[in-house]
């Protein structure tokens, strides 16, 4: 079985140490397990899902690919199941509000010896704040697009050192350290965002305060794009 990678988990593979115990925590189809194998990138691989479902076809999946001995795969919420030696841990398409959960139900996962590899479909904001007001650096990120999708993935570890971020760090994360196209799109889309957010609290006739703030994340994120214009 050939096992050709969608560009957002190629992306998420590309932050994943080689020849580590991996885990993928909600794996669907198993294609990221099955693609690491194959490629000799893990020593080991957890595929773990909550629904019974995906599981049974990324269990039919693993036994095409005759890959049953170097993958194991089971129920699990989260990380509730997944073995305590996982060192590598992808929680890929999902909400950031759920991935920050399942981060959160994991005490192990406080650990310098534990990288995670996160990629949110959405509220990445949420996820952002959970991971800098817990001890969690994000230590790269960078953002790509899929089928015309943008998307960022994030490499995550604990270092322990809680900080209060700003809302700007909360949208832009560590995008700025490797600032391209997809980058800088991404930044644009948050502006969108911003624009969007003050129209509808000037419609709806809320507080000036929350326009206020508003207003001035939305400049922080056009100077931030100006001063990187070449
Ligand atoms: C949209 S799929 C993403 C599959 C794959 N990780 C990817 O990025 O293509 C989300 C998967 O996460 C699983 N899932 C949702 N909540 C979960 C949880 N709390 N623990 C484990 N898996 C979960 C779903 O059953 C589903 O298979």
């Amino acid at each position: 079985m050939k096992n050709i990678l969608s560009k957002r988990l190629n992306a998420v593979a590309t932050l994943i140490k080689k020849d580590k115990i991996v885990a993928d925590v909600g794996t669907d189809h198993a294609s990221l397990p099955i693609f690491l194998v194959k490629e000799g990138r893990a020593k080991k691989v957890y595929a773990s899902d909550i629904n019974k479902g995906p599981l049974k076809i990324a269990k039919n999946n693993i036994s095409a690919a005759n890959l049953n001995e170097k993958i194991d795969v089971f129920l699990s919420d989260g990380l509730k199941n997944v073995p305590k030696d996982a060192e590598e841990i992808a929680i890929a398409g999902m909400g950031g509000r759920l991935i920050s959960e399942i981060i959160d139900a994991a005490p192990f996962t406080k650990s310098e010896k534990v990288g995670l590899i996160l990629q949110p479909m959405s509220d990445s904001v949420t996820l952002r704040k959970y991971l800098y007001e817990n001890g969690y650096e994000i230590v790269k990120e960078f953002a790509f697009e899929d089928a015309k999708h943008l998307y960022s993935v994030l490499r995550v570890e604990y270092k322990g050192e809680c900080i209060s971020p700003t809302e700007v760090m909360c949208r832009v994360g560590r995008l700025l350290d490797n600032f391209g196209e997809f980058e800088r799109a991404y930044i644009e889309r948050e502006i969108g965002k911003c624009e969007k957010k003050i129209e509808g609290l000037k419609t709806s006739g809320k507080e000036t305060d929350e326009i206020d703030k508003e207003i001035i994340v939305k400049n922080e994120l056009e100077k931030i794009l100006r001063s990187r214009e070449i």
